[in-house]
């Protein structure tokens, strides 16, 4: 049983390898390649699509998961196997039934219309054109709508598409969490509005670009990102990519008059990067799909623990304010640990959802949550999404977008597909503010650590319980293990709460 282990860990290496190898094409697409090197680039990386698709659908696998008794209905195979082996063929069970019900011409118009629609939105929203991108959503959308009918004619589409980011979730029990969630959310707002607005004038002086940069480039090392083993580059929406086990590309985008965008996006892709990079399975299952994260919601859970539990702490901040005084220079003049604590904790509904304080990020996930739900089951037309995108603004928010570019057009996840993604964003806040809980339990030593300049014990902490073991466990069963709970929000409550509470004097 061994050699049929192996054998399936080498065919799955190579196709781990063939998506390793377009990561390494949609990251210089994003960061570095010349605008009309577009074309050319949606062919190669269609082909690779294809490439990748071959190699998972390989009848052989099949034969392989089936011999060790791995099924749709009993994935982790033969009780004699060990806990790691069985774990494995679970995750391969998984991708493999998920790809195997897709035809390949799918598959490769996929890759082809995503790599075009990603250059089609980046146009459009610099041009503030919504009528030029809307072709290019409707084209996605269908093929979402393809590939869910595909995996499972039987579910919603919606289901479907929101079960491969986050395995076993539904729309329903989403819908659920979130009418909670909003009307904490909103009372929470209340609270805040009824008391005078923090002052954060100084941090939209001009910070030129250069010094923002050394400020990302520390920040990445305080945090313990292997520099050898991590790089930074700069794009219109930051992101994280794995290019390999040792390599992990993060990016930032550098806004003149508000230092914090590249302050908080830098530290959130170090999270993303601390988790990549912390995965450690055990020798045999290295680069296989047992060294992939659990769901994308923990991946967010990790980004956003660092980016807000952490790094908008006061004791964060306490060992690190002067130094970041003196890479950012002189619009931190004269500026107290308690002034820097809450201007960065300012809560003020905005335009754009990655600008968005704590209290009101969840509402913009929530609006796309609603939207996507209605597009993706027709409900809502595409040539409406402006409309529709802007009543949902001014009724979660109280803002409407003067324009689509700062509208329908901000997120680059539907051009790309990524349709079901946001739900996990929200989520994400729920595991993080359930770990960080928990972790202050476990570790009663953490805050000193912290208020010390010291962020190892946190790191290790979050590297044993959720990094390393990839997706050993379902992000249920990783949840549970780590905390001793299910996924509870109040947590996120009881932090945003207590937090805002200290911010805002209530
Ligand atoms: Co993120």
């Amino acid at each position: 049983m061994r050699s049929e282990i192996e054998r399936l860990v080498e065919l799955d290496r190579g196709h781990v390898l063939v998506t390793r190898i377009a990561s390494v094409l949609s990251w210089d697409q994003e960061t570095y390649m010349p605008v009309k090197g577009i074309e050319e680039r949606a062919e190669q990386l269609a082909f690779l699509e294809g490439l990748a698709h071959e190699k998972l659908t390989n009848p052989e696998i099949g034969s392989l998961l089936h011999a060790l008794g791995s099924t749709k209905a009993n994935p982790l195979g033969h009780d004699s196997l060990s806990p790691d082996e069985r774990a494995y063929l679970r995750v391969l069970r998984r991708a493999y039934d998920r790809e195997t019900c897709l035809p390949i011409d799918l598959v490769k118009d996929t890759a082809r219309t995503i790599a075009l629609s990603q250059g089609a939105w980046v146009e459009a929203r610099s041009k503030n054109d919504f009528a030029a991108f809307a072709p290019w959503l409707e084209k996605m959308l269908s093929l979402s709508r393809s590939k869910a009918a595909c995996i499972d004619p039987d579910k919603p589409a919606y289901d479907v598409l929101l079960d491969l980011y986050e395995p076993g979730s539904t729309e329903a029990d989403i819908a659920r969490v979130f009418v909670d969630l909003r009307a904490e959310l909103v009372k929470l707002l209340g609270k805040i509005n009824s008391k005078p607005q923090v002052d954060d004038a100084f941090l939209h002086q001009e910070c030129p670009a250069g010094r923002q940069a050394a400020v990302s480039r520390w920040l990445m090392d305080l945090l313990g990102l292997d520099k050898d083993r991590a790089r930074l580059d700069v794009t219109a929406h930051p992101f994280t990519s794995t290019l390999g086990s040792d390599d992990v590309r993060i990016t930032t985008r550098y806004v003149g008059d508000f230092l914090p965008s590249s302050v908080f996006s830098t530290i959130h892709e170090t999270g993303h990067a601390l988790y990549e990079l912390g995965i450690d399975s055990p020798a045999p299952f290295r680069r296989s799909k047992l060294s992939e994260a659990a769901s994308m919601a923990m991946h967010e859970s990790q980004s956003r623990l660092w980016e807000n539990m952490i790094g908008r702490s006061a004791g964060f901040w306490k060992p690190n304010l002067a130094k970041l005084h003196s890479l950012a220079g002189p619009i931190l003049d004269g500026v107290t640990l308690d002034s820097f604590v809450r201007a960065i904790n300012r809560v003020e509904p905005s335009l754009i959802r990655t600008e968005a304080d704590e209290v009101t990020y969840s509402l913009h996930v929530i609006l796309r949550f609603e939207i996507e739900s209605d597009l993706v089951s027709g409900r809502l037309a595409v040539k409406d999404l402006p409309g529709a995108w802007n009543a949902k603004m001014v009724e979660l928010l109280g803002v409407e977008p003067p324009d689509d570019s700062r509208g329908c057009l901000q997120d680059i996840h539907w051009a790309i597909g990524y349709i079901g993604y946001f739900p996990s964003y929200a989520l994400g806040n729920l595991y993080a503010a359930q770990l960080w809980d928990r972790l202050r339990e476990t570790l009663p030593n953490a805050a000193a650590s912290l208020e010390r300049g010291d962020v190892a014990g946190v790191r290790e902490w979050l590297r044993e319980k959720i990094h390393r073991p990839g997706s050993t466990w379902l992000p249920g069963e990783l949840i549970e293990r780590a905390t001793g709970k299910d996924l509870e929000a109040k947590h996120f409550v009881a932090y945003l709460n207590e937090k805002y509470a200290r911010v805002y004097g209530f």
